[in-house]
């Protein structure tokens, strides 16, 4: 992943860090600016008493408070003399455990400024950044991913550093090291720096920004600027180049801010880069270097501006990225500062950036400073914040820290606690522990009160180990399995404990303790180990059936071996019993009507759509069934009988069928305009907010139907946006009803956890009970209503997964209910049928089916908000699109910028960034 610099450090920091030294002593006269809320550490610093940094003034700390485990190392004796800092000369490793965390005490809700430095320093003697392998290992912030550290090839005195900007989520902030076996994960620094409120108004709980870039421009002397010109401590790294065509601007007067969004520096304000007047473009192209895998990011650019030439001719700019314009017709104001940024959307484009003068502008453009970060989201849950201080009591109770039970006690899954189960099932609640696994762990002293509040703990195990006294009056109603055989307990059991067991709600197990030595209970008694029994009764099972399948799959293949070259076995039609009242086609008709199935228009999860003619020039589509086995199926022909009686305008009408060994197929009406997932999210054409509404309106009728007026009712069990089919007068048609079960049905030999439904789409009940009722549709239906509005799949996958209806939520709580509209319908809606809507798609999808309305409820309300609507039409049609072209010109040297910048990068390279940023110039027009 992304962001940080590399600085070589031993020759380049040591200048840096001088000259910050000088810069302090000449504002040591004047008052420097309050360090309150900074927190320093030096990581690896054995001394715990505290010392000021000879460059910045600050006070830095022993990490001792922070972290558990680890190993304090100083760099080799030959890189200590170079080094330009006391952070640089000590550090901590961390050769144990996958993951290892330190705790920054923290206020609740604040935003903070957090950065990681790393100094190799060769502390191992291994040589590790030169000797020819990886040497990466990852960064989490709190649960989540925040980046990887690869100093691969690194010069061992550089220093790598990282940013993040974050809310704190508790009383502490957490980052972790995981270690990626390549590498044993180490860190030299870490620093905490509070950031005000209004700061980054984009950062919140559920998004931090990592620091892929932050530039200022102008003539600057330090490659690096920071606390204490920055307040806040952002490091600042100075624009490499300035060379001619490049001019240098700065000035003496005050430039004023009326921002508190960014307070960046007045210094930063007093100086800038503009071009010669003979130039009319600018470029600023920050390549992405070895930490930073620029494809896979989202970034959010912040340009700063202020012009600070005295002339008052004019000044206008557009601002282009590689994908097009960020903002146009740009003019700065004279001395007083404006930054360039759209809150919280974030680009998939490259960091490439092109300032263009306007025609009518005299003077060309003029930049004062550039960050761009990128997006990391906060999606992973922490433990429930109750199980998670009571097993920390636990740890604490029973000295457990040699365990390497750190960071967050469930999340992420994959370095949870070991010993630890935890259940993770209900998507939008913090996990729970389930499991307590502490045997034979040398635990001694008496019961752990704190597991008596573990609220939802079901399995305790704490056999094998050195325990004493009694266990206490437990009156926890969700453990059901207790195991303290084999130790040193010797009180009385409580008769809580005894009445669960005895009642059958306990399996409790105390063998091998003093207790038992006159009880002669069944809980006292060695018990022979069930284990093996389950495992018989579950492993026979399964190897007669998979026996089966095979066995089943090679009599198959043995029959088709027999009959598959005969051609003619193709035309072979098998007799149906049933009476359908569709035309049941030949494979030969077949064949001919889609002309030897040439067109694909679809594939798919029952099979591959062609299209095809008629004899009388209707236009069908083609469904070919996938699995033949379907064909030895009772259920296909009751199905296709059923499917056949099924008549509604906004059901897709089933024209025939066909049904023989080498044939399987249905085939419907054919639906010109693709279905709704293409229309909502590829393609050139966008919905307007009438047509999304009418399309939502036929769907939800067409399943009214199949719930209400077809006896039994039928259950769609697939409803999705490429299910609901768009006819040439964009009327949404729904298909593929009854299919899923036809199918889920004919494999519940195979499969009995086949499930319904599409990722995204199942309704949570479903997973509980596999109950299919009609309410799975309306759930399903309230996905495909929030697509309809955002635009957005059921799944958003960036980077990682957030299932729609939580992303709604949660655009609504950060800010409002216009933000989770899909962009593509350029602000022209109605406001009011909006509010309906989202309320109307997350009633569909409320977890508990009985809070879920009918059909017949939806499709009454989404019938209420039409009219309304249909005034709005006037305006929105009158209203034209605004477009984004690019000059015609602009995408052309962006190529050129780019293959460029692979050749001749290394002479753009900047001395300080090991060539992670690079600047280039294009000529005039
Ligand atoms: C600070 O500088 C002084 C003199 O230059 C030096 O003796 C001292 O070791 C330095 N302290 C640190 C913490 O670098
Ligand atoms: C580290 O390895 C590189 C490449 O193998 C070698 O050139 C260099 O001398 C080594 N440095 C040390 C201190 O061993
Ligand atoms: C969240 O947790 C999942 C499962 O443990 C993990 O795969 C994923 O990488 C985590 N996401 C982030 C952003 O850390
Ligand atoms: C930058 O400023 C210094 C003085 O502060 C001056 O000596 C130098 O020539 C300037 N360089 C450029 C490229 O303007
Ligand atoms: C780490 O950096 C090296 C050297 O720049 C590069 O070859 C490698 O691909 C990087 N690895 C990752 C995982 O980014
Ligand atoms: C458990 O919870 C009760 C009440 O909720 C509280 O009084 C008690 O102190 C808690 N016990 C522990 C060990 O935290
Ligand atoms: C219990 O303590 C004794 C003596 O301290 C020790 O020898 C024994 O290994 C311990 N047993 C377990 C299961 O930890």
């Amino acid at each position: 992943m992304a962001t940080s610099f590399s600085c070589s450090a031993s020759t380049k920091l040591t200048w840096i860090f001088a000259l910050l030294l000088i810069l302090a002593t000449m504002i040591q006269v004047r008052a420097q600016p309050p360090t309150a809320g900074f927190v320093n550490i030096d990581c690896g610093w054995t001394n715990s008493s505290a010392y000021i940094d000879n460059a910045t003034r600050i006070v830095y700390r022993f990490d001792g408070e922070s972290v558990e485990g680890g190993l304090s190392h100083e760099i080799s004796e030959e890189l200590m003399a170079g080094a330009a800092n006391e952070q640089q000369k000590t550090l901590r490793s961390f050769p144990d455990g996958s993951r290892n965390c330190y705790t920054l005490t923290s206020i609740v809700g604040k935003k903070y400024l957090l950065r990681a430095l790393f100094t190799y320093g060769n502390y191992d003697g291994l040589n590790k950044t030169m000797d020819g392998s990886p040497f990466l290992f990852g960064l989490h912030i709190g649960v989540n991913f925040w980046e990887s550290v690869n100093l691969t090839n690194t010069d061992p005195s550089d220093t790598v550093w990282k940013e993040v900007i974050t809310v704190a989520p508790s009383n502490a902030v957490s980052v972790c090291l995981i270690n990626f076996g390549s590498g044993t994960p180490f860190i030299s620094a870490l620093e905490l720096r509070p950031l005000e409120d209004t700061m980054y108004p984009f950062v919140n709980t559920s998004v931090s920004i990592s620091n892929f870039q932050r530039f200022r421009f102008g003539n600057v002397t330090d490659p690096i600027t920071r606390y204490p010109t920055d307040n806040y401590d952002r490091f600042w790294e100075r624009w490499p180049d300035t060379s001619y065509p490049w001019i240098n601007l700065n000035t003496n007067n005050k430039v004023e801010s009326l921002d508190n969004v960014f307070n960046v520096p007045a210094d930063i304000l007093q100086k800038a880069s503009t071009i010669d007047t003979n130039y009319s473009h600018m470029s600023v192209i920050v390549a992405t270097g070895r930490n930073q895998d620029g494809k896979s990011l989202q970034l959010l650019p912040i340009f700063h501006f202020a012009d600070i030439n005295e002339s008052n001719l004019s000044r206008r700019f557009d601002i282009y990225n590689a994908e097009g314009l960020l903002f146009p017709d740009f003019s700065p104001l004279r001395f007083q500062m404006v930054s360039k940024y759209k809150s919280g959307e974030f680009l998939h484009a490259d960091a490439f950036f092109n300032l263009s003068k306007t025609p009518s502008s005299s003077l060309p453009p003029l930049i004062n400073a550039l960050e761009v970060y990128s997006l990391i989201r906060m999606d992973n849950l922490t433990t429930d914040s109750d199980d998670a201080n009571y097993i920390k009591e636990v740890k604490t109770h029973y000295s457990l820290a040699q365990r390497n039970w750190n960071g967050d006690p469930c999340s992420p899954r994959e370095y949870s606690w070991e010993g630890l189960t935890c259940d993770y099932s209900k998507s939008n609640q913090n996990p729970r522990i389930v499991t307590v696994n502490l045997s034979t762990s040398r635990l001694r002293g008496g019961f752990a009160i704190s597991f008596m509040n573990m609220t939802s703990l079901e399995n305790l195990d704490l056999s094998h180990n050195n325990l004493t006294g009694a266990i206490p009056d437990y009156q926890l109603q969700s453990l059901k399995f207790l195991d303290l055989s084999n130790n040193k307990l010797d009180g009385a059991i409580p008769d809580s404990i005894l009445q669960r067991f005895q009642a059958g709600s306990l399996d409790l197990r105390l063998e091998g303790n003093p207790v038992c030595s006159n009880v002669k209970d069944t809980y006292c008694s060695k018990k022979k180990n069930t284990t093996s029994t389950v495992l018989i009764a579950v492993i026979v099972p399964v190897v007669l059936v998979s026996l089966l399948v095979v066995m089943g799959i090679l009599w198959k293949l043995y029959r088709e071996g027999k009959s598959g070259d005969d051609e003619d076995s193709a035309m072979y039609e098998e007799e149906t019993p049933l009476h359908i009242d569709i035309r049941r086609f030949t494979y030969a008709e077949l064949k001919h009507i889609t002309n030897d199935f040439q067109s694909i228009v679809g594939k798919g999860g029952f099979g591959t759509v062609y299209h095809g003619t008629l004899e009388n020039d209707d236009e069908v589509a083609v469904k070919v069934l996938m699995e033949t086995s379907i064909a030895e199926s009772t259920d296909f022909l009751p199905e296709v009988q059923t499917l056949s009686k099924v008549h509604h305008k906004n059901l897709v009408t089933l024209q025939g069928y066909c049904q023989n060994k080498k044939c399987l197929a249905l085939v419907y009406d054919f639906m010109p305009r693709g279905n709704l997932q293409q229309l909502l999210r590829g393609g050139d054409y966008s919905l307007n907010w009438e047509q999304r509404l009418h399309i939502a309106l036929d769907a939800a009728q067409g399943l009214e139907y199949l719930h209400e007026l077809c006896t039994p009712s039928i259950v769609h069990r697939d409803v999705k946006t490429p299910n609901i089919l768009l006819d040439k007068n964009l009327v949404g048609i729904i298909s593929d009803f009854g299919l899923s079960r036809a199918f889920n049905d004919a494999h519940t030999h195979i499969s009995t956890a086949a499930a319904a439904g599409t990722p995204g789409y199942i309704d949570p009940e479903y997973h509980a009970s596999y109950q299919i009722t009609v309410k799975t549709d309306v759930y399903s239906f309230g996905i495909v209503l929030l697509e309809i509005i955002t635009g957005q799949p059921p799944l958003l996958m960036d980077p990682q997964t957030v299932h729609l209806p939580n992303w709604v939520r949660r655009k609504i709580a950060m800010g409002s209910i216009h933000d989770v509209v899909d962009k593509r319908l350029m602000d022209q809606y109605d406001a009011s049928s909006l509010q309906s809507v989202v309320d109307l798609a997350m009633n569909c999808v409320e977890n508990a089916a009985v809070d879920r309305p009918t059909m017949t409820v939806v499709a009454t309300r989404l019938k209420g908000l039409l009219p309304a609507v249909s005034s709005e039409k006037q305006s929105v049609s009158a209203t034209p699109r605004r477009t984004y072209s690019m000059d015609s010109e602009i995408p052309r040297q962006f190529q050129m910028m780019i293959s460029g910048a692979s050749n001749e990068g290394s002479s753009f390279q900047s001395g300080y960034t090991n060539g992670m940023s690079q600047m280039s110039l294009l000529s005039g027009r």
